[in-house]
């Protein structure tokens, strides 16, 4: 169906940082297939973990015990939240999740009062009936309505607003720590902060959708960690699974139990392939100094694209580590992203203004460089 509006190319192999087309020609991935790719392309770790999963056990369902669902777990909750993990198979279906989590811990504290959730305008969350409701952007809802009941939005670094929306029925607040399809969007430590104390106070839940920020996106291993804070409940999809499909929530041992038999569920969810593929993903992204580079790498880039606000080729430069976006003067994103892909470069815009880079942790100085040499030229043009 024509869901999307696909580049004019097929890729048929990906290797680092590199996807190949049909002729073998090369070009240089700076989006990561909308950052699942972070260790880049088929990373040997992976595609072994994987070939040695699918050779001995690919699925049992959630009725009986796995060793890679149970390991995948342990590393996600021992780095984050110190509780136990709900393994979905998407960013949308964990973010799903966390809401009837939301909606569940609502109802055994308050019964059905207590079931408002706030989400933030031009925010993402994912496209089913529950997060497309979460997800603050009328133009996506539109066609859909009616949307679900019991979601308020408010303007991302609004304290006062927010502050407003809170009372005794709200049950939780979810947002993005940077919003990534918005156009890499980070909230403000003040922002983030009065929604931790809020939230406490209304004993409500705060939930960061770490979907996109997650897995040292950000040069952090979960983008939380920039605000000095912890979260309640995160979701976790994407690169979890090192580019094979699943999604995660992981809720701090407060929150771990409001779910109980019977109250959710998905068969495929936390499969011993893509679990073994993410302990694989955990072992790559802890190794020593590999966080440390993602930040290097970041900064670089950062800093040579700052040097285009000087000269007038650009007007605004933002985000975190390796998640960054840039705002052009005119409306020619989508022209530049084809101009790119001509010069075998694949880059990806949120708006007509607006150029986003999720190139894959692995990105090297000289890769960085091609890519801003491209836009200097490109945009001077
Ligand atoms: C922050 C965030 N949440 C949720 C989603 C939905 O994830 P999925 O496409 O895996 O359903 C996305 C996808 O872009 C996202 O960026």
């Amino acid at each position: 169906m024509p869901t999307y509006g696909r580049q004019p190319v097929e890729f048929v192999r990906g290797e680092g940082c590199y996807l190949f087309d049909q002729d073998g020609e090369a070009y240089l991935d700076f989006v990561s297939g909308l950052s699942i790719n972070n260790l880049g392309h088929c990373h040997p770790a992976v595609v072994e973990a994987v070939r040695q999963q699918v050779g001995r056990l690919i699925h049992t369902c959630n009725l009986y015990y796995t060793e890679p669902g149970g390991e995948l777990a342990r590393l996600i909750s021992g780095s984050s939240l110190g509780g136990k993990v709900f393994f979905a198979n998407s960013g949308a279906e964990a973010n799903e999740a966390a809401i009837k989590l939301a909606r569940k811990f609502g109802h055994d504290l308050g019964g059905e009062d207590k079931h408002r959730i706030i989400t933030l305008a031009g925010g993402f969350h994912g496209r089913t009936m529950a997060t497309l409701t979460a997800t603050a952007q009328p133009e996506k809802q539109a066609p859909f309505t009616p949307l679900l009941p019991g979601f308020t939005y408010v303007p991302a670094n609004d304290i006062d607003a927010l502050a407003a929306a809170m009372d005794a029925d709200v049950c939780a607040i979810l947002m993005e720590p940077v919003q990534g399809e918005g156009g890499v969007r980070p909230l403000t430590q003040d922002f983030v902060q009065a929604a931790r104390e809020l939230t406490g106070r209304h004993q409500a839940l705060l939930i960061f959708d770490e979907v996109q920020t997650g897995l040292g996106r950000t040069g952090r291993l979960y983008a939380y960690e920039h605000f000095q804070i912890k979260p309640d409940v995160m979701t976790l999809a994407k690169s979890l699974g090192g580019a094979l499909p699943i999604g995660a929530v992981v809720a701090s041992p407060r929150y771990s139990d409001v779910f109980t038999p019977g109250t959710h569920a998905t068969t495929f969810g936390g499969g011993p392939v893509p679990c073994a593929a993410g302990i694989a993903v955990f072992q790559q992204l802890t190794a020593p100094g590999f966080l440390d580079t993602v930040r290097e790498r970041g900064d670089f880039m950062r800093s040579r694209l700052e040097r285009m606000l000087d000269d007038g080729l650009l007007t605004d430069v933002r985000g975190a580590g390796l998640m960054l976006a840039v705002d052009l003067p005119r409306p020619r994103a989508a022209e530049i992203v084809s101009l790119a892909l001509e010069q075998k470069l694949i880059l990806n815009n949120t708006s007509a203004e607006t150029i986003r880079f999720l190139p894959p942790l692995i990105v090297t100085e000289d890769m960085i460089r091609r890519v801003i040499e491209f836009l200097k030229i490109a945009l001077e043009g």
